[in-house]
């Protein structure tokens, strides 16, 4: 059963429930209505408790209580916020996620969240519920099958009923968390069922939900499209590639932005074949490409006034009789010839054929999103994606996008003189450069692809998948950027800032 998420009418201090979770900001424990109203049932031993274990309500501080009978709630969690004025909807998002997550196991049906006296928006309350109540367990058989799961969560304002504008955000926010969970979903999945065309089925799920144009190439339509480089990477696979073309066309529109996703549904490294410690995690080789499709199932939900594509290049890299291989050299979408080099640099090579096909689209901004280089995990770690933009302003609009998401974006340099190395001897382009600077020479290789097109490209390769589970993002597939590129997007809607 899906879960619901709902407003409460009713008195949340005698909600009946597996957890009743009272959130509140720093300085106003003891003043919260619902503190107030559950230290009077308890006799004043609440506020008692919270004293003598000194609970403060710093951000993310917990107090997990059994309530052994005395409340009708089974168990009593209050939730530090932190101080009010620091209190954003990044920072409220991601604590919510944490605590629904740490209170939704399977003894926890039902849950009652009361908000905090601060203002907050209800929008951010419905992502971090459900954000927070995602699970991935539909392979789990016998006893590893969750007995029961959270079925139903109820949020109560700190004072007063909440309004039918209220209902609205909280609904559009959970609407929105569904998108982002479609991301997290096809990461999870494991690659022997999300292969190029299992990526093609999500976007065609995705389209139908919202009424979307979808377009798919199979093997043969991606070599008759003259997209060879795509075409090549794909060509030692019994899965074969799939191009996905998935367009959200608003009757009034600001601007027009198309999204590219790496979708290598597994990477083995193709011939140069990858060592087997680790490989399994390539199967998160398509995370670009999940969160390009969460993202314009996001998009769809929210309805910006931005005509918005999401096109996703998915081959799965494999080693065989008929792989591509070091020293091949193929012609590009856009006519350039490229000589192959190492083939586990595949992402770029079915990003280029993309990027020149987002080009004949003649939009404002394309923004790419690949897992792309190990190197970009070494620079910046396992949760922050490296950007690179080829212009300010654009570099701004997505930093601004990605810290109201509370997702961490770093901006890199494209540095000239490392695309020296990009010269080849028989073909206009080698496809790798040397080892240093790995992840700046990959984004080099692509603006070759961009023409003139304003671009950000977004090197995902570490927080696409995290090994351990913190704020909103669970172990596993975490939706990063889903929510970076919907708020970018939103941005654009609003064109009067
Ligand atoms: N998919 C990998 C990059 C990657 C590595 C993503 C680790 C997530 C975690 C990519 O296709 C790759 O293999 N890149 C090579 C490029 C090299 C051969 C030039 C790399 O980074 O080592
Ligand atoms: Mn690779
Ligand atoms: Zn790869």
């Amino acid at each position: 059963m899906a879960l619901q998420i709902q407003l409460a009418s009713t008195d949340a201090s005698s909600a009946v429930c597996d957890a009743l979770i009272v959130s509140v900001c720093q300085g106003s424990v003891a003043s919260h209505p619902t503190v107030v109203a559950l230290d009077k049932a308890l006799g004043g031993a609440l506020l008692e408790h919270i004293k003598a274990v000194e609970f403060e309500a710093k951000l993310d501080q917990v107090l997990d209580l059994p309530t052994l009978g005395r409340l009708k709630a089974k168990k009593l969690v209050l939730l530090g916020l932190g101080k009010a004025p620091e209190l954003d909807s990044a920072r409220l998002r991601a604590s919510l996620a944490a605590c629904v997550r740490a209170n939704s196991g399977s003894t926890i049906r039902t849950l009652h969240l009361v908000l905090p006296e601060a203002e907050v928006e209800l929008r951010a309350v419905g992502e971090g519920v459900a954000l927070g109540a995602y699970r991935f367990s539909k392979y789990f058989t016998g006893d590893r099958k969750p007995k029961s799961e959270l079925g139903k969560a109820l949020i109560h304002l700190a004072r007063g009923n909440a309004s039918a504008a209220d209902k609205k955000q909280l609904d559009l926010g959970v609407a929105v968390a569904d998108a982002v969970a479609i991301a997290r979903d096809a990461v999870n999945e494991p690659p022997n069922v999300m292969t190029p065309e299992g990526l093609a089925e999500v976007a065609r799920g995705i389209a139908r939900k919202h009424k979307l144009k979808v377009k798919v190439l199979d093997k043969k339509g991606i070599l008759a499209a003259g997209m060879n480089l795509h075409y090549a990477v794909g060509q030692g696979s019994e899965n074969e590639p799939r191009f996905i073309h998935v367009s959200y066309v608003p009757k009034k529109k600001h601007k027009k932005i198309v999204f590219v996703g790496k979708g290598i549904t597994f990477d083995s490294g193709g011939l140069c074949i990858k060592p087997a410690a680790g490989m399994g995690e390539m199967k998160s080789d398509m995370g670009g490409a999940a969160a390009v499709l969460g993202m314009i199932a996001a998009v769809a939900t929210v309805r910006p006034d931005v005509e918005v594509h999401a096109i996703v290049a998915a081959a799965e890299n494999m080693p065989d009789a008929a792989a591509y291989r070091p020293a091949d050299i193929f012609t590009s979408l856009d006519g350039k010839t490229v000589e192959i080099i190492n083939t586990d640099a595949e992402g770029r090579l079915v990003l280029a054929d993309a990027l020149t096909y987002a080009t004949r689209l003649k939009p404002d901004i394309i923004i790419d999103a690949a897992t792309l280089t190990g190197a970009a995990l070494v620079a910046l770690g396992k949760t922050c994606s490296a950007f690179y933009s080829t212009e300010d302003e654009l570099a701004r609009s997505l930093e601004r996008a990605a810290r109201t998401a509370g997702e961490q974006f770093w901006r890199m340099p494209l540095l000239e003189e490392l695309g020296e190395q990009l010269k080849s001897d028989v073909a206009d382009l080698k496809h790798t450069a040397d080892r240093w600077g790995g992840s700046i020479s990959a984004a080099l290789f692509l603006r070759e692809f961009v023409g003139k097109f304003p671009w950000i490209h977004c090197d995902v390769a570490g927080p696409v998948l995290a090994d351990r589970a913190k704020g909103m993002y669970p172990k596993g597939g975490t939706g990063h950027p889903v929510l970076t590129f919907l708020n970018f997007v939103e941005q654009a809607g609003r064109p009067s800032k």
